[in-house]
């Protein structure tokens, strides 16, 4: 059952209200974020303009009321007290509160962790400044860390698979750096109304500057050195980022990078060209400037969501408007739910069809093939169909799961795939990684099984196949096996050298050597014989995929790249297998079709 939060929470209306309230406030007090929020999918807008007004009323609260610094501090830490009086009732008679409310909610975001970034400006209440960069550095790491991450929760939920570790990632402490800086000088001159200098000591001495010359608005060529400095740093730090972080983000993400980055570029340059009217009014990107950034940015990020996103998500960005789960769990990047989701519904609220359990294949594989060619056909890097692969797969297993299917296996990386650029290797990578620690895949009853060899894998890889093989090893549902480092030759032979590593040991007689001894050779002898083997894109091959096990397999040939595949293919392909007449070299097929009961 699916429904709105708005039903049965506070009034849709309501809540509406709250988050237009919370855009316009970040819209008037911070048009380049707010620019920068309207390039994320619509539904996920809202949510952006929440967390960004509550940081941002925190920071206000502590900098811009005429009460004494003690006074302002309280203020905070009621306002702060309240939210989480209203997280926990799930209603707020505060605009700001109410939308936060209803975006941590909706989206199962790290109440821990934003709580933690508010606390950290809540820190900034009598204190006179920083002493050193690596102070600087720490106060920007407990503030603005945690944002970001929860917008990549966000787009996970969404059905993207993206690291929401971004704290994880070469790059991004010095992205939130450059960020920092940037919004420090930009700021200077309301920090220095209210008395403030927040630059580290350390580089104020450097340059022989004083806080009360900045105070003071006194343009000396040392100020003009310093401030010209730190423009210069704050570039190169958010530059350096870029470079850092462009090729692990999926494309949307990498957009809003990429105009981010080029829109505080032109803050900092506007700050320097400004000179010392830097320190005594706020300085504007020129609108023609702002514009020839901000507009085809516009227009791709558009195009990107709609390609990678499913359709609901890019639809609404009235919160209300849409559905999630009902008793969604708190979303936490551990590995697994327990107890595991329910299927997920269809968007469309198809159901699978009726099958007799006995007719069922027991075991599916699939060759989940046309990820790159579909994204070519688009435009859009090879990476973006993985992804796109990977979210197919996610409604796939949900099919499957709905349909009563035990086991299914599918190919995702075999050993020829090392023949492809180690760009698109090392994304496929990252993809299958983002999925399996905060994706959808593991949140319903599923076991994942992992069929490959370690040879040549990032260790991260290894390591959370692993660890997801472990904490789903009880689950009962599905069993998913995941070919990553597969070759099927390669698993034949291991099987012949384990047979005749045991009858140089004299522990089998190499003349009794069975079809039943070889398979219990295998690396994988306990994993049922194939039914049904179906590969997408047109390709009529078998690829050396599960050759011992799929040695009677139906095959199956489906004509559509695997990124628009759905649950519906799987269906259709089970339907399709019930009518296949299944002889096993007999003259008769048997009634009922014959069962592979696990070894
Ligand atoms: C083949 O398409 C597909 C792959 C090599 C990768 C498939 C991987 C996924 C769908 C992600 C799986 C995620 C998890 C968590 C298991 P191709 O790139 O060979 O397509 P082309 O033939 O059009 O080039």
């Amino acid at each position: 059952m699916r429904r709105t939060t708005a039903r049965s929470g506070p009034k849709a209306s309501a809540v509406d209200a709250a988050y237009e309230e919370c855009r316009s406030l970040v819209r008037r007090t911070r048009p380049t974020e707010h620019a920068l929020m309207d390039l994320m999918p619509p539904s996920v807008r809202p949510a952006c303009w929440a967390m960004y007004a509550a940081f941002a009323h925190a920071d206000d609260l502590l900098d811009f009321s005429d009460e004494t610094p003690q006074e302002r501090g309280n203020q905070l830490r009621e306002w702060r007290a309240a939210l989480e009086a209203d997280l926990a009732s799930g209603t707020s008679d505060d605009p700001i509160r109410l939308a936060l409310t209803d975006a941590v909610r909706r989206w199962g975001l790290d109440l821990g962790d934003l709580l933690g970034a508010l606390d950290a400006v809540q820190q900034d209440d009598g204190r006179e400044g920083v002493a050193t960069w690596q102070e600087w550095r720490e106060r920007a790491h407990a503030q603005n860390v945690s944002w970001p991450e929860q917008l990549m929760r966000i787009l996970a939920r969404c059905g993207m698979p993206v690291p929401v570790r971004l704290r994880d990632l070469p790059g991004f402490t010095r992205f939130v750096e450059g960020l920092f800086l940037t919004d420090m000088l930009r700021d200077l001159p309301e920090d220095l109304d209210g008395g403030h200098v927040w630059l580290p000591t350390e580089v104020l001495e450097r340059f022989d500057v004083t806080p009360a010359d900045l105070i003071a608005r006194r343009w000396t060529p040392a100020v003009r050195e310093l401030i010209t400095h730190l423009a210069g740093e704050a570039r190169a730090w958010l530059d350096a980022a870029r470079r850092a972080l462009r090729s692990t983000l999926p494309l949307g993400p990498a957009i809003v990078l990429d105009t981010t980055v080029d829109l505080f570029g032109a803050e900092l340059d506007a700050i320097v060209r400004a000179g010392g009217d830097a320190l005594s009014r706020p300085v504007r990107v020129p609108r023609h400037k702002q514009w020839r950034i901000l507009g085809p940015s516009r227009a791709r990020a558009a195009v990107v969501w709609r390609l990678t996103l499913p359709p609901e998500t890019v639809a609404a960005d009235k919160p209300s408007a849409v559905d999630i789960p009902e008793d969604t769990p708190e979303w936490q990047p551990v590995p697994v739910a327990d107890p595991p989701l329910p299927p997920r519904p269809h968007r469309d609220g198809v159901r699978p069809p009726e099958i007799a359990a006995a007719l069922l294949p027991h075991h599916v594989a699939i060759v989940m093939d046309g990820n790159g060619r579909w994204a070519t056909a688009l435009g859009l890097p090879r990476d973006e169909g993985h992804r796109a692969g990977a979210v197919a797969l996610r409604d796939v297993v949900q099919g499957a799961l709905e349909i009563g299917l035990q086991h299914l296996t599918v190919y995702a990386f075999s050993t020829e795939n090392w023949k492809r650029s180690p760009d698109e290797v090392a994304k496929l990578f990252a993809i299958m990684r983002a999925e399996l620690l905060d994706g959808e895949l593991l949140q319903h009853d599923v076991r994942l099984r992992w069929v490959g060899s370690p040879d040549g894998l990032p260790e991260d890889v290894v390591e959370v196949l692993r660890r997801q093989e472990h904490a789903t090893r009880h689950r009962t549902g599905l069993t998913l096996n995941v070919c990553v480092n597969y070759g099927g030759r390669a698993e034949l032979a291991r099987a012949g050298a384990s047979l005749a590593r045991a009858s140089l040991a004299g522990e089998i007689d190499p003349g009794r050597v069975s079809e039943q001894l070889f398979a219990s050779h295998l690396p994988h002898h306990a994993m049922p014989d194939v039914d049904l083997m179906w590969r997408t894109s047109g390709e009529l091959r078998v690829s050396n995929f599960l050759p011992w096990h799929a040695h009677y397999a139906e095959l199956y040939f489906t004509d559509e790249p695997w990124p628009e595949v759905d649950r519906r293919g799987l269906w259709e392909a089970i339907e399709a297998y019930t009518h296949r007449k299944r002889r096993k070299g007999a003259s008769t097929a048997p009634v009922v079709q014959a069962r592979h009961d696990e070894l």
